[in-house]
């Protein structure tokens, strides 16, 4: 297994070109089973994930062909959907794979696809997609470990209270209505910019969906969709994670094709930690050279709220940030599994509660051997590695992978000492 080598004390100093959001492609990819006609997605980001979802649409019944002039562009064409299982071996590799559930039930009247299961950062069960599907017509029942969803003459709209603003929830039941007889609201939806960008695809393609990006989200369906093309949103999660590389490093870095508009709070946290921020419409330019940081508490909550996926990144800063910074994260039950990690390369960290750490700034921070736990703790270990003295060595890169288009060349092209080495 390949591990990632990093030869810490670099000041980062260059540009590093944002991708597409992976979040956003996701459902967009799913989203396409929902026409008979072709769909083009621009600025896709070519990771495992995107090329796992890939393989979920192609035994669903979807052609994906890849544009010969642009790397970024996928066209998927789903005529008649042939199979509407999606099974445990592949379901069970990537959690995002249950997206096409709603999709499914409201063109083909039926879907079955394994229950995603727990994963390392929380239970994550899935009753919301379930409740709400079966509120709007689906006979759905759990048999052997697959939720079997029947919706034989269709689904119909309904009004939906969501205990909490689920993104999954959100995407999964935007996808079915859109389809469905009549109106349906969503109240307490998510507002993520993944939520909007995926209502904007649906509405292009024929659907009429009003609200997203606030609480109530109001969907009337329509008979039929039809193809289109569109340009997938900036991967907001990836760009702070490179505003924290530029911070913890103090280094300054340019991220093009980033929306600074996405990223309110982290930049706003950034700005108060001693981090100098300029943003234009498509760049955001994280300056911290010869800076001191100051420690900063953090919580975590739905969008507009400071991002869960953005929390292990911000954690490692404040190892590096003067005095103490509180991290509390409310989205999952289990995500600090970092912070013994990050011990391991000197941090100070007391958990204080189970989902709350005290950061206590140190001065100096060693390289080791660390292990990824998932895939934004990975990154964070990244971070640590490009702030410590001597080499540090980070395992389980799959994770990475996930989610971050060509880490290695990115941060070398802006004078990381990081490659590829083979774990003996
Ligand atoms: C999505 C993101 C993930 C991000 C998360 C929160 C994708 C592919 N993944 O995950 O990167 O960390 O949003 O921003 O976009 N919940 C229930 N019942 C349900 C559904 C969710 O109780 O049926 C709970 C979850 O356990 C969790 C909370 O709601 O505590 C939020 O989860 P959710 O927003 O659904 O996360 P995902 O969509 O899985």
């Amino acid at each position: 297994m390949d591990m990632l080598k990093i030869t810490g004390g670099t000041p980062l100093y260059g540009i590093v070109p944002i991708s597409g959001s992976k979040n956003a492609t996701l459902p967009a990819m799913c989203a396409t089973l929902l026409t008979n006609e072709p769909v083009t997605l621009e600025n896709v980001p070519w990771l495992s994930d995107t090329q796992f979802m890939g393989k979920i649409l192609a035994n669903l019944g979807t052609n994906c062909a890849k544009d010969m002039e642009n790397a970024d562009k996928y066209t998927y064409h789903t005529q008649v959907i042939t199979n509407s299982v999606a099974p445990y071996d592949l379901v069970r590799q990537m959690r995002a794979s249950y997206y096409v559930l709603g999709p499914l039930l409201a063109r083909n009247g039926a879907a079955t696809v394994s229950m995603p299961g727990g994963c390392v950062i929380g239970a994550r069960p899935v009753d919301m997609h379930v409740d709400s599907l079966k509120q709007m017509g689906a006979d759905i029942n759990i048999q052997n470990g697959y939720i079997v969803a029947n919706a034989e003459h269709g689904l119909h709209g309904a009004e939906l209270n969501f205990k909490t603003p689920s993104v999954g929830a959100t995407c999964n039941v935007l996808m079915a209505a859109t389809l469905a007889n009549g109106q349906t609201i969503i109240n307490n939806a998510a507002r993520e910019p993944e939520i909007v960008d995926l209502a904007n695809m649906l509405n292009s393609m024929g659907a009429k969906v009003s609200g997203a990006g606030e609480s109530v989200v109001q969907i009337e369906g329509v008979k039929k969709l039809t193809g289109t093309t569109h340009k997938i949103i900036a991967d907001r999660i990836e760009a702070g994670s490179y505003a924290v590389a530029a911070a913890i490093t103090r280094g300054k870095l340019e991220l093009k094709n980033a929306d600074a508009g996405t990223l309110g709070l982290p930049l706003d946290i950034l700005h108060k930690s001693g981090v100098d921020i300029q943003s234009t419409q498509n760049t955001i330019v994280v300056d911290a050279r010869g800076r001191e940081l100051k420690g900063q508490d953090i919580i975590t909550a739905g969008y507009p709220g400071f991002p869960t996926d953005l929390q292990a990144q911000f954690m490692a800063l404040m190892t590096t940030a003067k005095g103490d910074s509180t991290i509390t994260e409310n989205i999952f039950e289990n995500r600090l599994m970092h912070a013994p990690e990050l011990m391991r390369m000197g941090a100070h960290i007391d958990k204080n509660t189970p989902n709350s750490a005290v950061v206590q700034g140190v001065e100096k921070l060693d390289g080791c051997i660390v292990t990824a736990s998932d895939l934004r703790a990975g990154f964070a270990l990244v971070l640590m590695g490009l702030a410590a003295q001597g080499d540090t060595f980070v395992r389980h890169l799959y994770h990475l992978e996930r989610g971050y288009v060509d880490l290695v060349g990115k941060l070398s092209n802006v004078d990381a000492k990081i490659s590829r080495v083979k774990e003996k």
